[in-house]
């Protein structure tokens, strides 16, 4: 008999090798249409939740540390900045649950980042076919590796916003075609049923100007119609890696002497103005925002300030309870605690934006983990964390 059992817990364990992880996701194909968020959680993926639990080990306040393990459970986007990230998204993808979505960056086109410094990529301008091969091509693989998974999908920060206003900058003119070619690619070949995409439309201060609506809203629509008009771009997203608020009257550069020339003076009455200007221009007009470190207003000197700015905090945590159609979900797309570029003036990647007043010194390079920039979200974050 017990040989017998033996033998026939060994043949079990040959026949599910203890190797091969058991998969979450849904026991069935995800099919997304409407708001991908309603109903589903954003998941908290694990690789922001390693650095923010070692984060808190590192904190001797005891409030403090119960806030930093509150982050660890709020739902972040995992940014794919290198093609050596995609080595691990597939692990952190498999462990969403089938109430959750996952929430992933694609950034990593030729030329990256055309108009600073802090966040210039490993791609050189003209490197468009490594970008398709060796990045967008096996990220789509994985993806369709798990069709049971729900996934939100920003598609490149700060691009297209770039060709629109800095494209005087030779970066940026250099970075052009590149650029367009490469977005167009991603949302070709990310259109599959369980991904929704949003594609980034910078922040009411950027293109929420007046003269930069309608050509903002032709270049996103000249690009999705490029890639064929893929059924599930979403829209785009706002606010990230941002600082603007979601609502606030005044807004806080609405009383600058140029702000008649600007009426999206927050990020709602930006996504209402560029949603109609992409309605017209023919491109989905549904939105994201970022409001993971929007807690505190009137902290830049200037609206495009844009470096770790200081006394920043953790804002509203993701959610579908937006009050406006037209957003479907507020989320936390920067990991905060990661920075926004160095400060350290001889740096490659040095950008004199960091090195701002209104900026926190000092800064390791932009995707680092800085301690104390993490602690001051912590103590600034509203609502509070814990
Ligand atoms: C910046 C960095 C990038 C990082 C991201 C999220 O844009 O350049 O490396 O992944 O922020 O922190």
């Amino acid at each position: 008999m017990k040989f017998l059992a033996l033998l026939a817990l060994v043949s079990a364990a040959i026949a599910t090798p203890a190797t091969k992880q058991r998969r979450q996701g849904c026991d069935s194909d995800v099919t997304l249409s409407g708001n991908p968020f309603e109903g589903l959680t954003l998941h908290a993926n694990s690789h922001y939740a390693e650095l923010v639990t070692a984060a808190a080990a590192n904190l001797t306040d005891s409030s403090l540390e119960a806030a930093a393990l509150a982050v660890a459970d709020v739902g972040t986007f995992l940014w794919l900045d290198t093609i050596s990230t995609i080595d691990t998204f597939e692990s952190y993808l498999q462990e969403t649950t089938c109430d959750e979505i996952f929430g992933v960056v694609i950034y990593d086109l030729p030329g990256r980042d055309c108009a600073a410094k802090a966040s210039n990529g490993e791609l050189a301008v003209g490197e468009i076919d490594r970008y398709k091969s060796e990045y967008i091509d096996p990220i789509v693989a994985i993806i369709k590796n798990n069709p049971n998974i729900a996934i939100a999908a920003i598609i490149e920060p700060d691009s297209l916003p770039n060709l629109v206003t800095n494209i005087d900058q030779t970066a940026c003119a250099n970075s052009k075609s590149g650029y367009e070619d490469g977005v167009a690619y991603a949302l070709e070949q990310l259109n599959l049923p369980n991904v929704m995409m949003y594609v980034d439309a910078g922040h009411g201060g950027w293109l929420g100007w007046n003269d930069n609506l309608a050509p903002g809203a032709q270049e996103l629509a000249k690009v999705y119609k490029a890639a064929g008009s893929p059924a599930q771009v979403r829209g785009i997203s706002t606010n990230v890696a941002g600082w603007n608020a979601w609502s606030l009257s005044p807004g806080e550069f609405e009383n600058a002497p140029d702000g008649q020339y600007n009426k999206a003076q927050d990020e709602k009455r930006y996504v209402t103005l560029f949603g109609d200007a992409l309605a017209t221009a023919g491109f989905p007009n549904h939105a994201i925002v970022d409001t993971g470190r929007n807690a505190v207003q009137g902290l830049r000197l200037e609206w495009g300030d844009w470096c770790n700015v200081n006394g920043a905090g953790f804002g509203v945590r993701p959610t579908t309870d937006t009050g406006l159609e037209l957003a479907d979900a507020f989320v936390w797309v920067k990991p905060g605690g990661e920075s926004d570029g160095t400060s350290d003036s001889s740096a490659t990647r040095y950008d004199s934006f960091c090195g701002k007043e209104d900026a926190y010194k000092p800064a390791p390079e932009a995707g680092a983990w800085n301690q104390a920039y993490f602690e001051m979200l912590l103590e600034n974050a509203n609502p509070a964390l814990a």
